[in-house]
């Protein structure tokens, strides 16, 4: 059933889904200075690339509030306290909160849009609750490599690579001082979040 956008469910949820990516930025942020603080530099940057993803969804949801422009939007919500104290206990915090984004917030949200007639925000909803699914993966993986020190250490022979020059180790452990750069263990990424791997 076609709606008015003004009277629909969906400008609310698209409000709901602004304020949800522009706090899951803010909060992906404030972890990465914690990561930055204890020396995990590709933990920090990890958590920076998924908040600068949170940024584009948001200005997405906003995009297709253009049509309210000029007037302001009642929404209520629940929004989470995440301030753990370790990493690993943040990181499965961020993978619990993506998960409820992509199993429950948005696939509703899609649904109502597109019941509404809105159906560009509904694939909106659908395609970015796919990417808060990729987004959950990867912090469960990273969450269990600090919880199993698989970190910088591996049973098999694997690779790491340090994120400031870019030299490429082959071992079971990443060295703990850049033998090129210098720079310490912190920057150095395990191998299946290496980009541009060629
Ligand atoms: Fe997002
Ligand atoms: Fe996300």
């Amino acid at each position: 059933m076609a709606c008015n956008f003004s009277q629909s469910k969906t400008k609310e949820n698209l409000m709901r889904a602004f304020a949800g990516e522009s706090q899951a930025r803010n909060r992906y942020t404030i972890a990465a200075e914690k990561a930055e603080k204890s020396g995990m530099y590709t933990v920090a940057d990890i958590f920076l690339y998924t908040a600068d993803q949170e940024r584009a969804h948001a200005e997405r949801f906003y995009e297709l509030l253009k049509e309210m422009s000029g007037q302001t939007i009642q929404i209520d919500g629940t929004y989470p306290v995440d301030q753990q104290e370790t990493l690993a206990e943040l990181l499965r915090a961020a993978e619990h909160n993506e998960k409820e984004e992509y199993e429950d917030v948005y696939k509703n949200f899609g649904d109502t849009a597109k019941e509404e007639g809105f159906l560009e925000v509904a694939s909106a909803f659908y395609q970015i609750a796919q990417i808060e699914h990729i987004h959950e993966i990867r912090f469960a993986r990273l969450a269990e490599m600090l919880e199993n020190n698989t970190y910088y250490a591996s049973e098999e022979v694997s690779t790491w690579m340090c994120t400031n020059c870019g030299y490429i180790h082959e071992g079971k452990q990443a060295p703990k001082v850049c033998p090129v750069c210098r720079h310490e263990q912190g920057y150095f990424l395990p191998d299946e979040f290496i980009p541009y791997k060629g």
